[in-house]
């Protein structure tokens, strides 16, 4: 079948240019499973209504269920003069079984079809970048365990701060993810609403069921408002501005990882099976996973910039602008997708060297601020053990050595008020079990933290 979309209506034939440039079939073809899901649904429908017959509705099912099975098997063959996937699946339809196939699209508009199309689409890769979010929090939960009383340096402003356990920071990012994951979730909640019924603008003069066919396709309800329904892709943009989210955490995560598999870090070994070397440098071993997802993260935003101008503006109600909706909602989610799955296959192999963590920490003068806060106990006011403290690190910077590696007497120098129990808190050890509040680094609320986000994930 290759006539022209509506040829009545046109006395010239479009240009071939302009066939290419409006058809979106290479593309929308990605959603034929939906589209045939959505049709299967409004055909019942047409048919509880009177104005398919059963016999039509049985002609419409086994002739989707051929198609599907083409498609499926890469056998059908797509043509640009059908333009879209919509068009191309009724055309192939019709010359399987003839007059009901051209009764398949009463009461319906490709408007109000394509609509339903992205968002059965879209929430069933929610539901997959789901699985793989969680795949991923499982693997945060599992090493944060194994870790919970590694010590290491935590920074800020990329300068060794103060003394926490790797454990913690990885639920830093876990945290993180959960917010993610709700966010989706919540944007989930806004795409399952069913715009089948709107057609291509105004609704339909039909006895249309919309509560039926929005049950057969598991949405939640029919949408409100015609014009609203065909029109507005908002949904497309909260997912992808959710997406970005996510990305911006895994560049984050990433960017950290790369760090820290440095030799100037040298604090984690990523399996080889996650690097790549290097064509010149012999010695090279890349971490190209995380510095990947990173760059992803721009790819990802960029879509949400696209997606928002290009609702921008848009009088009601559907415009062809919104053919461009498509390519980088699916890229968003093949790139969310991708990007956690392989974080999620990465990070149970992630072996943390425990030792330069901690080694790294000591180095750094990390327990300045514990033995400001021994001297406040001892009652001194805080600005006061401020400056008695930044004497003391001058002096270990000055002889190289850690304020744990200072003498009593020496100490006792800068403040009387010292006594020996001072090593306990200038101890890595002790400054991080003294964290103990809730969402402190203590390795015990660490472990308890592991514990309520493990039953949380598990409800
Ligand atoms: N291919 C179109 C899209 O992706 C389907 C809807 C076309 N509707 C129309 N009136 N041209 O948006």
């Amino acid at each position: 079948n290759t006539e022209k979309l509506s040829s009545a209506r046109f006395a010239e034939a479009t240009d071939a240019f302009v066939e290419e440039f409006t058809a979106s079939v290479s593309f929308d073809q990605r959603m034929a499973q939906q589209d045939i899901q959505g049709s299967l649904a409004h055909a019942a429908m047409l048919n509880k209504i009177g104005i398919l017959t059963a016999q039509e509705l049985a002609d419409i099912q086994t002739g989707l269920a051929q198609i599907a099975t083409e498609i499926q098997r890469g056998e059908f063959v797509w043509s640009i003069k059908q333009e879209d996937v919509h068009m191309n699946i009724e055309a192939r339809l019709t010359d399987l079984i003839g007059i009901a196939g051209k009764k398949l699209h009463t009461g319906r508009s490709r408007n109000d079809q394509v609509a339903t199309d992205i968002r059965l689409y879209l929430r069933a890769e929610i539901d997959l970048i789901l699985v793989q979010l969680h795949r991923l929090q499982l693997a945060l939960l599992n090493l944060a365990e194994q870790e919970a009383a590694t010590i290491m340096p935590g920074f800020t402003h990329l300068q060794v701060a103060q003394p926490v356990t790797f454990g913690h920071h990885l639920m830093a990012w876990f945290e993180m993810l959960s917010r993610d994951k709700e966010r989706l979730q919540d944007c989930r909640k806004r795409v399952n609403i069913m715009p089948l019924g709107a057609a291509a603008l105004a609704g339909t003069s039909y006895p249309i069921d919309r509560f039926m066919t929005a049950e057969l396709l598991g949405f939640t309800r029919p949408s409100s408002n015609s014009l609203d329904s065909v029109s507005d892709r908002d949904f497309a943009i909260e997912f992808t501005a959710a997406g970005s989210l996510l990305m911006v955490h895994l560049s984050r995560f990433s960017e950290e990882l790369v760090l820290w598999a440095s030799a100037q870090f040298n604090f984690i070994d990523i399996p080889d099976a996650f690097c790549t070397g290097s064509s010149i440098m012999p010695q090279k071993k890349n971490p190209d996973v995380p510095e990947l997802v990173r760059g992803k993260a721009g790819r990802v935003t960029g879509h949400l910039m696209a997606l928002l101008m290009l609702m921008k503006s848009q009088p009601l109600a559907y415009n062809k602008d919104n053919q461009e909706d498509k390519e980088p909602l699916f890229d968003t989610a093949d790139t969310l997708i991708n990007s956690l799955r392989a974080f999620a296959d990465m990070l149970p192999n992630i072996r943390a060297k425990r030792e330069n963590m901690y080694q790294s920490a000591k180095r750094g003068f990390a327990t300045a601020t514990d033995l400001a806060d021994y001297l406040v106990r001892k009652g001194m006011a805080f600005r006061d053990a401020h400056e008695v403290v930044g004497q003391a690190v001058r002096l270990g910077l000055n002889t190289d050595r850690d304020l744990s590696e200072l003498s009593l007497a020496e100490l006792q120098g800068f403040a009387a008020a010292i006594s020996a129990d001072v090593f306990e808190v200038l101890s890595l050890e002790g400054s991080v079990a003294a964290r103990k509040h809730i969402g402190g680094t203590a390795p015990d609320t660490v472990r308890q933290a592991i514990a309520t986000a493990r039953q949380n994930l598990a409800d």
